[in-house]
């Protein structure tokens, strides 16, 4: 087999973390190679070694059989390799041609820039490899997922013929997903090699011949893609076998608990985000809000949990309007939050686990007496009982900083406490983002045990299959309205997914 890549044992540690213990990762010639691992597995520092942003602290990289020393991101040019970030790093106010000669313009004989044969060069580019981008339109101006596509020109206006996308997926729509797939089979088509960092299984067995999958650092092993199930991958991700499907009882569904009724709400800037939007929450359900990242969702979650003023429209809460009503006030009537934002909102990181664990209730008995005088004693033995049944890994148990947990027992920690509380409605939003496989397993099966005491709960997610197979009914959300609300088995993924991109379906009303 011809290799394109040769990555032999290479080593990268930063302060107190091995990111790449000696890690080998070989990639034929003109293949789709998908680098697998969770979150933290390694698989950003390999590429960012590949792509000469970071210095190996050892190993061999050959490219192409010939042995490279790839010490900044320009060799890596002049190598042939090129890379789409995760974060893309185009100037909004420039166009599709500017962001991508930005750095190498080709000049006239006087020096100034010939934008007119870039951009020619551009269109065929775009026009070649089915990229559908407008060479002379403003980066400001198109999507996403346009956008993306404007760092996949850049890459082959450069000549790449090795291609690095980290974590492509995450920002896209699930039509935008199936775009980038047929993008992917058509750069191999022509004969580029293409390397393919992700954690989701789906996009691997959709266009990767083969895969590596890092754990915590190391290498665990190369695949031939057809050969593998999913089930399989999973369990060389994580170590062991992992539950995708959570199975649910079907709903047991009483009164509406959360009424949210021509709801307005803007955004700090005062540009109204949610408008008008009507929907209802019964006791013992799970409602979704799936739509892509800035259609409201974030503004909806802030004005019913009163972090911001609501510019028009009501909110019942148990038939009492709490519109208006204070944070403390609405959390004493039995509203819970699983807030996006789990530093800012969700947790004080320099507070202990136990003072995070009251932090909805240290005024109220058990914790302060009429003093106002904390129980120290009581606190910390209810954390150590939250610790336990909510398997939250701390160091030092109720004692530890909750900024020093990882992710993912730091949103257990949320969790913990607002499941705690025993609230009648339940806001969550986005409660899985980036952690593991194992933490997100734990999180949903323990939000499905809610909605079976009966819980209202309002989810929000930009993760269609958690969506799909938590909820009992999902709202899909665009331009900060409801386009669409449907029983979770009348709809299909594809359906929600066009509606997230702002098209309706006919008669939806559930
Ligand atoms: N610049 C950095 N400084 C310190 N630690 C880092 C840096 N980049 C990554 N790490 C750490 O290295 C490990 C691997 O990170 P990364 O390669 O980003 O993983 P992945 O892309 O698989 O999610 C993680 O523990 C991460 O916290
Ligand atoms: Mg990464």
């Amino acid at each position: 087999m011809e290799h394109a890549i040769e990555m032999i044992g290479i080593t990268k540690t930063f302060p107190g973390v091995v990111a790449n213990d000696k890690v080998t990762l070989r990639v034929a010639d003109g293949e789709v190679h998908a680098l697998l691992g969770e979150n933290g597995a390694g698989k950003s520092t390999l590429m960012s070694i590949l792509f000469g942003a970071y210095n190996a602290d050892s190993g061999t990289i050959r490219i192409h059989g010939k042995e490279v020393d790839i010490k900044d991101p320009n060799v890596a040019t002049e190598l042939g390799i090129g890379m789409v970030h995760q974060h893309f790093k185009l100037v909004h106010n420039y166009t599709v041609t500017e962001n991508i000669v930005l750095g190498m313009e080709p000049t006239r004989r006087l020096g100034l820039l010939d934008i007119g044969r870039a951009e020619k060069r551009v269109a065929k580019l775009s026009e070649t490899y089915g990229l559908k981008v407008d060479a002379k339109a403003l980066v400001e101006d198109i999507t996403v997922g346009a956008q993306q596509r404007v760092e996949i020109l850049k890459t082959l206006y450069r000549n790449a013929n090795i291609i690095i996308f980290d974590e492509p997926t995450a920002v896209l729509t699930p039509q935008e997903i199936e775009e980038l797939i047929q993008i992917i089979r058509r750069l191999k088509e022509e004969g580029k090699t293409i390397v393919l960092i992700t954690h989701k299984l789906k996009e691997i067995k959709a266009v990767a011949d083969r895969c590596t999958v890092l754990r915590r650092g190391a290498c665990i092993g190369t695949v031939d893609v057809a050969d593998v199930s999913e089930q399989q991958l999973a369990e060389m991700m994580v170590g062991r076998a992992v539950e995708f499907e959570i199975e649910k009882k079907p709903a047991r569904i009483g009164e509406v608990v959360l009424s949210i009724k021509n709801l307005s709400v803007a955004d700090q800037a005062g540009h109204l985000k949610v408008r008008d939007l009507s929907v209802e929450v019964h006791k013992g359900e799970i409602v979704g809000i799936a739509g892509v990242d800035g259609n409201g969702q974030t503004e909806l979650l802030y004005g019913l949990a009163g972090l911001s003023p609501v510019a028009s429209g009501t909110i019942l809460l148990d038939g009492q309007d709490i519109t208006k009503a204070t944070i403390r006030k609405r959390i004493e009537l039995g509203l819970g939050h699983i807030p996006e934002d789990r530093q800012k909102h969700g947790m004080v990181s320099d507070f202990s686990v136990a003072e995070n664990c009251i932090l909805k209730n240290y005024y109220q008995k058990p914790y302060s007496n009429r003093y106002g005088l904390l129980d120290q004693k009581r606190m910390e033995a209810d954390a150590s009982q939250l610790i336990v049944q909510f398997d939250i890994r701390a160091g030092q148990g109720s004692k530890t900083k909750a900024g020093s947990l990882s992710g993912g027992n730091q949103q257990k920690t949320i969790v913990a406490r607002e499941i705690n509380l025993s609230p009648h409605v339940l806001l969550i939003a986005q409660p899985t983002r980036g952690l593991d496989v194992g933490a997100i397993e734990y999180i949903r099966h323990r939000i499905i045990a809610e909605r079976d005491k009966g819980r209202g709960i309002l989810l929000i997610s930009f993760e269609l299959d958690e969506i799909m197979n938590l909820c009992d009914r999902i709202a899909t959300i665009s331009k900060g309205s409801i386009v669409g609300i449907f029983a979770q088995h009348e709809v299909s993924e594809r359906e929600i997914g066009m509606m997230m991109a702002g098209s309706r379906r006919e008669g939806g009303e559930a």
